[in-house]
C-alpha cells in the first residue's frame, strides 16, 4: 500500500550533483524567505575529514565517533555558506577541499553511515522557520515530504569551472583537468550507489542551469513555490 504523505511548504530541496549551484541558490532562497539552509553535503564531508583527523577506518569506528560527538549544522548568513558545530568547535573550511569530498563520497556509500546521520538531518528543520534542504536524498529519502523538489543539473564542464572558480576565490590553486576528473568520479559513485543514489524524486522540479544565471534560477523556483 502506497503511504500518503502530508506535504510540507516550508521545506524546499535541492538536489543534484557538485558544482550545479546548489549552495547558492540555496542560500539566495533562504534569504528571501527568512528560512535555515542545511548543506547535507557538509555531514558528509565531516564524515571524511573525521577519518583522516581521527585515524578511524573502519564505517562501525566513525558511526561510534559520531553517536558520541555532539553535531549541530548551522546556517552563516554573512558568509552564505554552511558550518557544523562539532563538540563546541566550528568548522567549515577545512571541510571544503577535493579530497575530503572524495573520501565524502567513498564514505556516503556506507548504509550504517547514512543512517547515522538521518536524524542530524531532519532535526535541522523547524517548522516555524522553514528550511532549504541541499544535497543527493534531500528530496527522495530524507524530506520527501516537502512540497517543493528541486533537482538542479549541468553539464560536467560547466560545473568544473564554477567549482575552479570557488576555490581560486578561495585562494586554491585548480588544475582543471584534476578538477573536471574529480567530479565526474565523484558524480558516477553517488549515481551508481545502491544506497540513496543521487537522482531527482518522482515530483521534482528539473532544471538545468547551464545556461541560466543564479537569478534566473532562483525566479524559476519562486515561481513554482508560489503556486503551492
Ligand atoms: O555536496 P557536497 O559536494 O559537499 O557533498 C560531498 C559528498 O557527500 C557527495 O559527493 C556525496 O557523495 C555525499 N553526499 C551524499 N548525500 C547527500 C549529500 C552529500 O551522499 N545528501
Amino acid at each position: 500500500m502506497d503511504v500518503i504523505l502530508k506535504l510540507v511548504k516550508n521545506i524546499i530541496t535541492i538536489d543534484g550533483p557538485s558544482g550545479v549551484g546548489k549552495g547558492t541558490l540555496a542560500f539566495s532562497l533562504a534569504e528571501r524567505l527568512g528560512w535555515n539552509v542545511l548543506d547535507s553535503g557538509l555531514l558528509y564531508r565531516l564524515v571524511g575529514y573525521l577519518s583522516f583527523k581521527e585515524g578511524l577506518e573502519t564505517s562501525k569506528e566513525i558511526v561510534l565517533f559520531l553517536n558520541k560527538s555532539k553535531i549541530k549544522p548551522i546556517s552563516n548568513f554573512n558568509e552564505g555558506i554552511c558550518e557544523i558545530e562539532l563538540n563546541e568547535k566550528v568548522l567549515g573550511k577545512e571541510l571544503r577541499n577535493e579530497n575530503i569530498a572524495s573520501r565524502a563520497a567513498e564514505l556516503a556509500k556506507e548504509e550504517e553511515i547514512r543512517n547515522s546521520i538521518i536524524k542530524i538531518q531532519r532535526d535541522a528543520y523547524d517548522s516555524k522557520i522553514g528550511l532549504i534542504a541541499d544535497g543527493r536524498d534531500m528530496g527522495t529519502i530524507i524530506f520527501p515530504e516537502a512540497a517543493l523538489k528541486v533537482f538542479l543539473q549541468a553539464s560536467p564542464k560547466v560545473r568544473a569551472e564554477r567549482r575552479a572558480n570557488q576555490l581560486k576565490e578561495k585562494g586554491m590553486s585548480v588544475i582543471m583537468h584534476d578538477l573536471l576528473e574529480q567530479i565526474q568520479q565523484r558524480d558516477e559513485e553517488d549515481t551508481n550507489r545502491k544506497i540513496s543514489p543521487l537522482k531527482p524524486a518522482d515530483d521534482s522540479l528539473v532544471i538545468d542551469t547551464s545556461n541560466l544565471s543564479i537569478k534566473e534560477v532562483e525566479e524559476r523556483v519562486m515561481k513554482n513555490f508560489k503556486k503551492l
